[in-house]
């Protein structure tokens, strides 16, 4: 069995494991893994190498993906790209392909799936924790080990000169890592974009907390909160492959306007893609492998049209229809335990 493997759209830690683990157990079963380069971009362009467990058994904890990716969508091009990519499939003598990504890239798994019939398994990967139909996914709880390690260290500065500091977090329109890592790091606000920002609510607390003595203050958001009366803040106007605006800069609006408001110096450090370096958490090693050989049996199955998911501490199949079927906002449970901090 010759098996296929690509890694689409923005990276994260942990995708080297899922690659470790399906090598191993597709040489288990006598087969062979072909290494698809840059996601979509490398089928339609034929690039390609074979993997070995020789070359990938120590990448478990190495960030990135050693096969490239890109945010190459080949519906944008469908009369070149789609049959380029078939073909290349065909010449390639693959049995079956594995696509490791977020909803971009399994909503294209998806569709070659249902137009083409083409045999495809899915893996969740993303740092903003924002697919339907797993409970989390890996990358995840390394972004947010990140940001708590980011913050404790600007804490002692942030103290040292009695300012606010505003700590921007990636996670596109779901609160999950500037909710999670806020809770961690015993944040005294987080906006996340489930939640409209409410200044005046968030300036009294601030006030408040000054005034009972606190020096400092850390305010967390997410790179796609939002004010009611604006909408999401755009580094530019340009639109990726998959049709998204890049986001950031709220964390600049907000820490303007809170030093307005307030009269307290602020600073804001807006984290970007340091949230996806580096090597996996250990918890995402452990994650990613279980989806890895999880998706592996579903080929040895031949059950295509499937992905794999985490549902409890159990990883379960489930179809890519579901999987790319709606974005997995925050639960909100998360942000009022967390609100609990700052009433
Ligand atoms: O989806 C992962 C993510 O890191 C988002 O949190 C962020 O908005 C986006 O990707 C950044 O994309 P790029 O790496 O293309 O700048």
């Amino acid at each position: 069995m010759r098996v296929g493997l690509l890694t689409g759209g923005g990276d994260c830690p942990g995708l080297n494991a899922v690659i470790r683990a399906i090598v191993q157990r597709t040489a288990n079963e006598g087969g062979t893994c072909i290494g698809i380069l840059e996601g979509w971009r490398g089928l339609v362009r034929d690039m390609t190498v074979t993997l070995e467990v020789s070359r990938t058994d120590d990448i478990v904890g190495k960030g990135g993906t050693i096969l490239g990716s890109s945010r190459t969508n080949p519906y944008k091009n469908p009369d070149t790209d789609l049959p380029a990519l078939q073909d290349n499939f065909k010449n390639l003598g693959l049995d079956a392909l594995v696509a490791i990504g977020g909803d971009d890239t399994l909503g294209v798994a998806y569709r070659l799936h249902k137009d083409f019939h083409m045999p495809i398994v899915g893996v969740p990967k993303t740092i903003d924790n924002d697919l339907m139909v797993t409970d989390f996914s890996f990358g995840f709880d390394t972004a947010v080990n990140i940001v708590v390690e980011a913050v404790d260290r600007l804490r002692t500065t942030t103290e040292s000169h009695r300012r606010i500091m505003v700590v921007e977090t990636m996670g596109r329109n779901s609160g999950w890592i500037a909710c999670f890592a806020g809770i961690a790091v015993a944040a005294d606000y987080i906006l996340v974009p489930e939640v409209p920002i409410d200044m005046p609510h968030m300036v009294d607390v601030l006030k408040r907390r000054r005034a009972s003595g606190k020096h400092y203050a850390i305010v967390v958001v997410s790179e796609g909160a939002e004010f009611p009366e604006r909408g999401m803040i755009t580094i530019d106007d340009k639109l990726d492959t998959f049709g998204h605006p890049r986001l950031g800069g709220i964390g600049n609006v907000v820490a303007d306007r809170i030093e307005r408001l307030t009269g307290l110096e602020t600073r804001c450090v807006i984290l970007g893609h340091l949230q996806r370096g580096g090597p996996p958490s250990a918890c995402d090693r452990v994650l990613a492998t279980r989806l890895g050989l999880a998706a592996s049996h579903l080929v040895i199955q031949k059950r295509f049209g499937t992905m794999v998911a985490l549902s409890g501490n159990r990883i379960v199949e489930t179809t890519l229809s579901e999987g790319v079927a709606a974005t997995k906002t925050l639960d909100l449970t998360y942000y009022d335990e967390a609100a609990a901090f700052f009433k």
